[in-house]
């Protein structure tokens, strides 16, 4: 059996435009796969097919080797969580509130009836509020539970997105360019982070990491995917895909668009 989240052959079209064209990758429990290319390359669309925002034309899914449909308010009971590019988090809820949304899919009771104010499990109400506050400690920002996430630096807000997505015990975390917007001290504590994941005591998680950050997918990743106009051009460990001719090309030719941009 092939354990994992694994994409055979996926093609996807817009219109006249192929933005994915045979696609296959795996994520095996344990990796950190990493999706590099340059803009436009079918990144976000490969993200949003495996959350289930995009409905390929041809190819598979499956997950531990078997069929996989993902649909976007599913992925959580498959065992999967994502994290979006931007942070996505609820303005009106603290941060501890934030977190404990994520994984209030493991209580018996949901959050939105205590959000409401109406009786719930005094028990599964603590219980969520300890395990969020673990991960809240676990990603070194605690001290920032009571706060509301509007009042909180970029980079703290990207890791109570991370938090919130983690408080629900994913085995496969997706991550879109997570590394967006942080500066480079930042982008080493999020590389660090990012590292240890599939090694948590508890809950360790597999992690497809989609980003245009070359640096930091070089850093966290065991192996990489390289995508140019939606095919794969490279595939392999990190410092084999750095000496593929095809991964210069499509990095320098990128390099040197922005720079005549
Ligand atoms: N919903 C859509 N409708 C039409 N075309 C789309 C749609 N989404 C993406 N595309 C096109 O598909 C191609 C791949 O886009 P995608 O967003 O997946 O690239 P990317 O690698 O994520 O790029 P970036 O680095 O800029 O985020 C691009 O040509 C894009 O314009
Ligand atoms: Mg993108």
């Amino acid at each position: 059996m092939e354990d994992g989240l694994a994409l055979h052959h996926i093609g996807v079209r817009f219109g006249g435009l192929t933005a994915l064209d045979d696609v296959s990758l795996r994520v095996a429990p344990g990796e950190v796969v990493g999706v590099i290319g340059p803009n436009g390359a079918g990144k976000t669309t490969l993200f949003n097919v495996v959350c289930g925002f995009v409905t390929p034309h041809t190819g598979t899914l499956t997950l531990d080797g078997r069929p996989l449909r993902p649909r976007p308010h599913r992925l959580t009971r498959l065992g999967i969580a994502r994290t979006l590019q931007g942070t996505g988090l609820f303005a009106g809820l603290t941060v501890l509130e934030n977190v404990m949304a994520g994984a209030s899919h493991t209580a018996r009771t949901g959050l939105l009836p205590a959000l409401l104010g109406l009786p719930r499990s005094d028990r599964d109400e603590r219980r969520l509020r300890r395990h969020a506050h673990a991960v809240l400690d676990e990603l070194g920002i605690a001290a920032h539970a009571g706060a509301a996430p509007g009042t909180l630096p970029f980079a703290v807000r990207q890791r109570v997105a991370l938090a919130r997505a983690l408080a629900a015990r994913p085995r496969l975390l997706l991550l879109d360019e997570p590394a967006g917007g942080l500066g480079a001290e930042d982008v080493d504590g999020l590389a660090e982070l990012i590292r240890g994941l599939p090694h948590r005591a508890t809950d360790p998680c597999a992690v497809l990491l989609v980003e245009h950050h070359m640096d930091l997918v070089m850093a966290v990743c065991d192996r990489i995917v390289v995508l140019d106009f939606g095919r794969v051009v490279a595939a392999g460990p990190p410092e084999a895909v750095r000496e593929e001719p095809a991964v210069v090309d499509a990095y320098l030719g990128a390099a040197v668009d922005e720079a005549a941009a």
